[in-house]
């Protein structure tokens, strides 16, 4: 681990923006900008809720994680063809590589579109050329994990899942998503064996509003590598000190957390807590259209708000590719071109 040099903290937001960083926890649903939406909705002859994107956006208030689920599921309806998945995807990678995210893993989700009588491959095929484009034209790297949505039942997983699996070669995982509480983890024990017996990678939300216990039936009965959230792990000191012994990356949210109201403001936010811990906590942007801003918003905002440092900065970039599935080797450039950018940064 570098030693970073301590800078002046006008020049902070400078080095958060030009360091390369992955970004492991945004649904790709939710970066859907109602701007896109609007014309999405026009090319399908979708009806809108609202008359415009100012008004569309206005009503971006929540209280809690259901208030935005039920409006973000009202906003995938316009998502109808193969090609709106690539749009939406292609928008995302190039705001993502505008950030010097190098490389991204994108939560999606079949449930919601299948019910909207959209299929399994219109949604995956689409969003999986968007990456494979997004690569050659925009040099940033994407894979995708498939999140079961934990409000529907272990049976409807199944499906997903069987559904999902002719398009296996195309994704890197599966996640568990949506409603948390009274959805346990332990609900989608066996989705999950079946997961790990196909060798995908295991994320699952937790302890985003949900209690520790959540993040340790996560670890211990679904078997999962990374805890997306987590957030409310500091309650339980036996859970950290599992989650430092183990390495378990926690994908932390920011400004999700704060429009979700998880905490009351970012400088009551237990990031930096984490960090002193010894946890290998990240920086995502989970819903970045609804939740006022990207990757870099993100950590600008958390830095100022936490009075966090260029070795903060370091450890968090350095974290959200060692808890990547990129594949070693690979791993291993993107970790030296970051200590490049900081043993250079001046
Ligand atoms: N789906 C999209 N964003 C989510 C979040 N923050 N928590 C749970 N499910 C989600
Ligand atoms: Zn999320």
């Amino acid at each position: 681990m570098l030693k970073v040099k301590p800078i002046p903290v006008e020049r902070l937001p400078e080095l958060l923006r030009l360091m390369p960083k992955a970004e492991l926890h945004m649904h790709i649903e939710g970066s859907l900008e109602p701007e896109l939406m609007f014309a999405l909705g026009q090319r399908n002859g979708v009806a809108m809720a609202y008359p415009d994107v100012e008004s569309l956006r206005s009503a971006y208030v929540f209280d809690k994680l259901q208030d935005f689920l039920d409006i973000y599921h009202a906003g995938t309806l316009v998502l109808r063809t193969e090609q709106d998945f690539y749009d939406m995807t292609r928008a995302y990678l190039a705001r993502a590589a505008a950030d010097n995210v190098r490389h991204a893993e994108l939560f999606f989700d079949t449930q919601t579109h299948t019910g909207h009588g959209v299929s399994t491959d219109v949604v995956i095929n689409g969003l999986h050329r968007a990456c494979v484009d997004a690569r050659t034209e925009l040099g940033i790297s994407a894979s995708l994990i498939l999140c079961f949505l934990r409000h529907l039942s272990e049976k409807e997983a199944f499906e997903c899942l069987e559904q999902a699996l002719p398009l296996r070669d195309k994704l890197i995982g599966v996640g568990l998503a949506s409603s948390e509480r009274g959805h346990p983890p332990e609900k989608f024990a066996r989705v999950f064996a079946r997961a790990r017996e196909l060798d995908l990678h295991l994320v699952a939300h937790a302890g985003e509003e949900g209690p520790p216990a959540y993040i340790w039936s996560a670890l211990d009965v679904l078997k999962v590598e990374r805890i997306d959230h987590g957030v409310q792990a500091l309650k339980d000191p036996a859970l950290m000190a599992r989650l430092v012994k183990d390495r378990i990356p926690l994908t932390v949210c920011p400004l999700s957390n704060l429009k979700l109201r998880v905490f009351p403001s970012l400088a009551q936010h237990n990031l930096g807590q984490m960090l002193e811990a010894g946890i290998v906590a990240t920086i995502n942007s989970d819903d970045p259209a609804y939740f006022g801003g990207y990757i870099n918003q993100n950590f600008t905002e958390t830095f100022a708000s936490l009075g966090l440092t260029a070795q903060h900065a370091y450890q968090l970039a350095r974290h959200s590719f060692e808890a990547s599935f990129i594949e070693p080797s690979a791993k291993q450039k993107y970790l030296d071109r970051l200590d490049e950018t900081f043993e250079t940064f001046v």
